[in-house]
């Protein structure tokens, strides 16, 4: 339990003006959402207290069919994500057929337990349905059909998702662009129109581009960045970036920090959206330490920066974590292990979103 400590003062009553500043600052650059003030000392009441989120990544079967899941989720955080639900192969695995059942399933699930939802994602090369990746069609068809998914997806949930990711692991690690089916056949401009329909479709969603290894300072972040800069230029409808943050124990860049505020300084949002951090397996004692230590950091380099909306991370347990199976050797990279017990990263967490600590 946190405490206060003795002999310190009683905090000043806030001036009317510096109470107005919050609220306004609050107001512009945060999502509005009403906290949840049961249990302060989860995770997410920490994050309510600070007006912040923090997010899983939540995969459909579990949800449906293991109750310690979710008595986590619902205890524990503020914000969901599909793992794969809204991914385009999930929603349109047949060209003009969908399957909405487990992307709303989420939604409610979220509604019924007072939390927020972010969109993920729209326009991405991984994940595609054959029917799309194999379709060869020309540009102006793939510009139809981009728009299509764009409207069909947004618009079915339009005032239930606070953010979505609407474009996904577009650059290279040397900062050019990725040569997707949307790059190679649309141009960079597909970027800018995404983000343009997307807000026709739901004004209010907070509209981010999401990547990997950006979280440094370093040549793709820098290509990010410039686009970044010039989407606001022209006035195109680009809130947030997101950071996915898959790290491995240890190795967090020095210069993350440093580089989420240069974006928040340039008036967007910033928010780490799929953080986990591997380790080589087995894990030893001392590397779960150090794991809790990277979680702490990780979260305190996006809260201590202006505009950091919150923090997502990839799963809940290590039972359920997409890192065994796709990094040969590692494992172990989230804050609950394989039966649900908090590990010394959950105290990391918590600890980073926990200004008292
Ligand atoms: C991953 C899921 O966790 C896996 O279940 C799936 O098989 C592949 O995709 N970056 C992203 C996420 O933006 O959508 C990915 O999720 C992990 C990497």
């Amino acid at each position: 339990m946190p405490h206060t400590p003795r002999g310190r003062r009683a905090p000043r009553p806030l001036t009317l003006a510096a109470a107005g500043a919050l609220v306004a600052s609050a107001t512009v650059a945060l999502p509005q959402f009403t906290p949840d003030a049961s249990a302060a000392t989860t995770l997410r009441g920490y994050a309510d207290a600070r007006g912040v989120r923090i997010g899983a990544a939540v995969a459909d079967g579990p949800l449906r069919t293991e109750s310690a899941y979710t008595t986590v989720l619902n205890r524990e955080f503020n914000s969901v994500t599909a793992e794969n639900a809204m991914k385009w192969d999930a929603l349109e695995p047949s060209r003009n057929s969908y399957n909405w059942a487990a992307a709303d399933r989420l939604v409610n699930h979220a509604a019924a337990h007072n939390q927020g939802v972010r969109g993920h994602t729209l326009v991405w090369h991984s994940q595609l349905p054959s029917w799309l990746a194999n379709g060869n069609f020309s540009a102006s068809e793939l510009n139809t059909i981009l728009k299509k998914h764009i409207d069909t997806t947004v618009g079915r949930y339009k005032g239930k998702i606070y953010s979505w990711d609407v474009v996904n692991e577009a650059f290279n690690e040397d900062g050019s662009m990725r040569n997707s089916v949307w790059q190679s056949k649309l141009g960079t401009g597909y970027i800018a129109n995404a983000l343009r329909w997307a807000h026709a479709a739901d004004p209010s969603a907070r509209l981010y581009i999401n990547d990997y290894n950006i979280e440094a300072d370093n040549a793709k972040s820098d290509g990010l960045y410039n686009l970044a800069r010039q989407l606001l230029a022209q006035g195109v409808p680009l809130q947030g970036i997101g950071f996915q943050a898959h790290f491995v124990v240890g190795q967090l860049p020095a210069s993350m920090k440093a580089n989420l505020k240069r974006f928040s300084d340039l008036g967007l949002e910033v928010s780490i959206t799929e953080l986990d951090v591997r380790i080589p397996l087995p894990a030893s004692s001392a590397e779960l330490a150090q794991q809790s230590a990277d979680y702490k950091t990780a979260s305190e380099n996006c809260l201590g920066v202006p505009r950091c909306a919150g923090v997502t991370v990839w799963g809940i347990t290590d039972k359920h974590s997409w890192v065994p199976g796709t990094f040969n050797g590692y494992g172990a990279a989230l804050p609950y292990n394989e039966s649900y017990g908090a590990k010394p990263a959950y105290t990391g967490l918590s600890n980073g979103l926990n200004p008292q600590a």
